[in-house]
């Protein structure tokens, strides 16, 4: 591993079971549950105590092997069978972030490709998560250090603009925008960060704020109807999302709002970067029109905890991404290097499928 590391890892393999961190109960609880059987790994996706593109990737390969464990057949055919109604229910829990297919394919290929006696396919998968893992971990890495080299040169200190949470806590660990700005952090190249809240679920004033607040990285929260404005008073030098799905041509799903980010930042010629690893990206669609957009109950828009915020009997629309045109976006950026979204069919031949 190089450069620095945080310690928020998400997802781990502890022993027989995997620990997730319950990203639903920060930042007042640090609660962290062990998940044993792939149904609960499904239902924890789904409920979001593991949310973020690459963390449910790795969260649903442990889910994969998980499933595959408790497989009681000693016959290969019959145990491929079982598995792929394992993938089905896993498949069914969130439909945006590629990650999540990309993770279970890969699962699937390596039970179909491995030779050997029903016990050694089941090893073997458990090998396979570990090192989706891990090469998560690497992957987020080196998409901070390829985002340093894109960040404009003036100020020499940057106040970046985020919005949901593209960290630690949404990966393997480090994070992918946030990455980039730990990197910057590191270099002495960030002077603050700003967090939009990100309604409804406020993974940014929730779990951004947390995880800076861990590593002390200067950030003040704002409402997300107060991006535009920061903007047009000269606060912000850059915009950093993560993506959920990235189409060919570069049009990218992530968290609702980020379209209405990179609108003001084109208004206020303000870069706008995506940070995300090759996995996020899905070169069978060719543009966003085709991405499906997760709805989410309308409770997440009238309820905060007990608190009813709306009136009985009204309607609620709760899309829970937008999809961003490719021409709002200055660069991509991945582990192998930042592109313009024009140019990121040269990624296709190095995507590990
Ligand atoms: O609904 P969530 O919290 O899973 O949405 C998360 C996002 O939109 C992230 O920005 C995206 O998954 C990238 S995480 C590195």
């Amino acid at each position: 591993m190089t450069s620095t590391s945080t310690h928020i890892y998400p997802v781990i393999w502890d022993q027989d079971h995997v620990l997730l961190i319950d990203q639903n109960r920060l930042p007042t609880d640090y609660v962290v549950v062990a998940i044993s059987r792939y149904e609960d790994m499904a239902e924890a996706i789904k409920t979001m105590i593991v949310r973020g593109a690459p963390a449910i990737g790795i969260a649903a390969a442990y889910g994969m092997y998980l499933g595959a464990r408790e497989i009681q057949t000693s016959d290969r055919d019959e145990f491929l069978n079982q598995l792929e109604a394992v993938s089905q229910e896993l498949r069914q829990t969130r439909p945006t972030a590629v990650n999540l297919f990309w993770a279970i394919s890969r699962m699937l290929k390596t039970a179909y490709e491995t030779l050997g006696s029903v016990d050694e396919i089941k090893e073997t998968l458990l090998n396979t998560a570990k090192q989706i893992n891990a090469e998560d971990l690497q992957t987020c890495q080196d998409i901070g250090n390829q985002g340093l080299k894109v960040l404009p040169p003036e100020p020499a200190k940057l106040n970046i603009l985020t919005h949901c949470n593209a960290g630690a806590l949404a990966t393997a660990g480090y994070g992918t925008s946030l990455s980039v700005v730990r990197s910057a952090w590191s270099q002495g190249r960030l002077k603050r960060l700003y967090a939009d809240e990100t309604r409804p679920r406020l993974q940014g004033s929730r779990l951004t704020a947390w995880e800076c607040t861990q590593e002390k990285i200067p950030i003040t929260i704002i409402t997300d109807s107060m991006a535009a404005h920061c903007m047009q008073q000269g606060l912000v030098d850059a915009a950093i999302v993560g993506a959920d799905r990235i189409a060919a041509n570069g049009d990218t799903a992530n968290k609702i709002g980020t379209y209405s980010v990179a609108l003001a930042a084109k208004a206020h010629n303000i870069p706008f970067y995506v940070a995300a690893p090759l996995s996020t990206i899905d070169f069978k669609l060719a543009d966003g029109r085709q991405i499906p957009i997760e709805e989410r109950d309308p409770a997440e828009i009238y309820k905060i905890g007990d608190s009813i915020f709306c009136p009985a009997g009204t309607d609620f629309y709760n899309p829970a991404f937008d999809v961003t045109p490719a021409a709002l976006i200055t660069a991509i950026i991945t582990e192998h290097g930042a592109v313009p979204p024009s140019e990121l069919s040269q990624f296709q031949a190095k995507q590990v499928v």
